[in-house]
């Protein structure tokens, strides 16, 4: 697949099922990931692979963290978010590790690390891998940027769910630049 025709047909694949990537193609995505633009060389991005059982790891810091927000959470509602990181064999968890007071502002280097994540979207795509990007409420908590080793500071850019699409892939949809161009006032 050549490269515009991924960046203009990517879809994000919500069902996945096994295989998951090998520890090749992860390489490969991640190199497609540190290739993204960066003010000041600062390489903010950081990953962490969890396949197999190191999911439940996330899954259980996400009800710890959910807990701490509405301590009477259900038993039913924790298996729920319990399973969340269960929904892919893979998920790789972005995080930008700030540096706080750095002539590069934080957003700059939050940026960076999402453009980081949207190459491995793009490449995952041409490969044929499936892939969403989700965050949801508790990336924001600091249990869980601790439990993963990060600090408060740092934010967690995305849940990276990747694995095998299941069923069909959908259309994209039909847009057009036009939608999203502005003249000068
Ligand atoms: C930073 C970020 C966080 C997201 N978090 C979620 C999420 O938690 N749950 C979700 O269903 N979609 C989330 N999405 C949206 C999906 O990844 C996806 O982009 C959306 O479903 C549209 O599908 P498409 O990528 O095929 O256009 C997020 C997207 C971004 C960029």
């Amino acid at each position: 697949m050549d490269a515009l025709d991924a960046l203009q047909n990517r879809v994000s694949i919500a069902q996945l099922g096994e295989p998951a990537p090998d520890d090749a193609t992860i390489e490969t995505l991640l190199q497609a990931a540190i290739r993204a633009p960066d003010h000041g060389v600062l390489r903010p991005w950081r990953f962490i692979v969890l396949r197999g059982e190191d999911r439940n790891r996330l899954g259980d810091l996400l009800v710890a963290a959910k807990c701490e927000r509405e301590p009477s959470l259900s038993e039913e509602e924790r298996d729920k978010l319990r399973a969340k990181p269960l929904r892919a064999p893979l998920v790789l968890v972005a995080v930008a590790e700030v540096v706080e007071g750095h002539r590069v502002p934080v957003l700059e280097q939050i940026v960076a690390t999402g453009a980081a994540v949207q190459n491995i979207m793009v490449a995952a795509h041409a490969l044929g891998i499936g892939a969403m990007w989700r965050t949801g409420s508790l990336a924001s908590s600091r249990t869980v940027k601790q439990g993963l080793g990060f600090a408060d500071k740092d934010e967690i850019v995305g849940f990276i769910y990747l694995g095998t699409p299941c069923g069909s892939i959908k259309m994209v949809p039909a847009d057009s630049p036009a939608n999203y161009l502005r003249q000068l006032p």
